[in-house]
C-alpha cells in the first residue's frame, strides 16, 4: 500500500457537481418539521438516496419508512424527493397524517402533466429504470394507460389503445444519451408520439452529465461520490466509462483504493445530485494523502435555482429558530 502512495498528482473537480435545488429542498424540509414539531419526524422513503444523509438525519430524530402501516397515528409524516403514488397520498390522507411533501418540484410537474394528458384521452410510455421510487411514484399517478419501457427493446412490446393519442414521459434522473436513444425508438414505432416541450430529465441530471463528459477527456480515472441506490450518480460513473476513462463510485472516502491510481495520475472527481459536498471535501483529503499536489476545478455552468419550501414550513420565523 504505502508503495503506491505519491501515485495521485492532480485533482480536477467537475462543475457542477453535487446537490441539486431538489435535493436541497427535501434536506430542509425535514430539518424544519423537526425544528417545528420535535422528533420523531417520519420520512418515507430514503429522503434522498444519499447513506450519509439519511443517517445523518436519523441521529436527528427522522424514522425512515417504507410502510405507511409503519407510522403511527397523528405523525407528521414527508414524502421523498422521488415523489409518491396517487395510492400512497390518499392512504397519508386516510391515516390522517401531517403531510410535508418535500417531492422534488420537477418531478411534481411531470406528475401533473400526466394527469393533465390522461384527461384529455393520452396513453403513456415511461421510460425509466423499474423500481425506482420515482417511476412507481409518476406511474402511480394512473391506475393504467402507463406503459414502462426500460430500454429499446421494451419499446416493441407496448400496446396502446389508440396510436394518435400517445405521450412520453421519464425519470428525471437518466442517461441524457440513453434516453435519446430510446426516444428514438418510441418515434419510429409511434410517430404521433407527444413529447414533453421540455425534456423531463432535468438540470442537474443534464449539467452534471455534460460536466463529467468534458471533465473525463482531461483526466486518467474519476471518481463519482454518490450512494449505489443513487440513479443519477450511476449515470455519471457510466457517462466517464463510456468515454473510456476509468470510473468508480465511492460512498465516503474510505472506500478509495490506492491501486485505482496506479498510472492514472490525473483525477477527475464529481458528486451525485443527493451527495453532499462535505463527502468530496473528505475524498479530496484522502487523495492529497495519496500524493495530490494540486486542485483545480473545471469551468462549468454556474447554478443558480432554488425551490420555494411547502406552507407551513417556509416562513421566516422558522429560518431563524
Ligand atoms: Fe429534482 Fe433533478 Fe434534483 S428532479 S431532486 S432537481 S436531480
Amino acid at each position: 500500500q504505502e508503495s503506491l502512495q505519491g501515485h495521485v498528482e492532480e485533482v480536477v473537480l467537475a462543475q457542477p457537481r453535487g446537490f441539486c435545488a431538489g435535493v436541497d429542498r427535501a434536506i430542509e424540509i425535514v430539518e424544519r418539521a423537526l425544528a417545528k414539531f420535535g422528533a420523531p419526524i417520519y420520512v418515507r422513503h430514503e429522503i434522498v438516496h444519499n447513506t450519509y444523509v439519511v443517517n445523518d438525519l436519523k441521529t436527528k430524530g427522522a424514522i425512515f419508512i417504507e410502510e405507511l402501516s409503519d407510522v403511527p397515528p397523528g405523525a407528521t409524516l414527508v414524502f421523498s424527493a422521488h415523489g409518491v403514488s396517487q395510492a400512497v397520498r390518499a392512504e397519508a390522507r386516510e391515516r390522517g397524517f401531517e403531510v410535508f411533501d418535500a417531492t422534488c418540484p420537477l418531478v411534481t410537474k411531470v406528475h401533473v402533466e400526466v394527469a393533465k394528458l390522461r384527461r384529455e384521452g393520452y396513453d403513456f410510455i415511461m421510460i425509466g429504470h423499474k423500481g425506482h421510487p420515482e417511476v412507481e411514484g409518476t406511474m402511480g399517478q394512473l391506475t393504467e394507460g402507463i406503459h414502462l419501457v426500460e430500454d429499446v427493446a421494451d419499446v416493441a412490446g407496448v400496446q396502446v389503445p389508440d396510436e394518435s393519442r400517445i405521450a412520453v414521459v421519464t425519470q428525471t434522473t437518466l442517461s441524457v444519451d440513453d434516453a435519446a436513444e430510446i426516444l428514438r425508438a418510441v418515434k419510429q414505432r409511434f410517430p404521433l408520439v407527444r413529447e414533453p416541450k421540455k425534456q423531463d430529465i432535468c438540470y442537474a441530471t443534464q449539467n452534471r452529465q455534460d460536466a463529467v463528459k468534458v471533465l473525463s477527456g482531461e483526466v486518467d480515472i474519476v471518481i463519482v461520490v454518490g450512494s449505489p441506490t443513487s440513479s443519477n450518480s450511476n449515470r455519471l460513473r457510466e457517462v466517464a466509462q463510456r468515454l473510456g476513462t476509468a470510473s468508480y463510485m465511492v460512498d465516503s472516502a474510505d472506500e478509495i483504493e490506492a491501486a485505482w491510481f496506479e498510472d492514472r495520475p490525473r483525477v477527475g472527481l464529481t458528486a451525485g445530485a443527493s451527495a453532499p459536498e462535505l463527502l468530496v471535501d473528505a475524498v479530496i483529503a484522502r487523495l492529497k494523502e495519496l500524493g495530490a499536489l494540486s486542485v483545480r476545478k473545471m469551468p462549468g455552468v454556474e447554478e443558480h435555482i432554488e425551490f420555494p419550501l411547502p406552507k407551513g414550513l417556509g416562513d421566516k420565523a422558522m429560518a431563524e429558530a
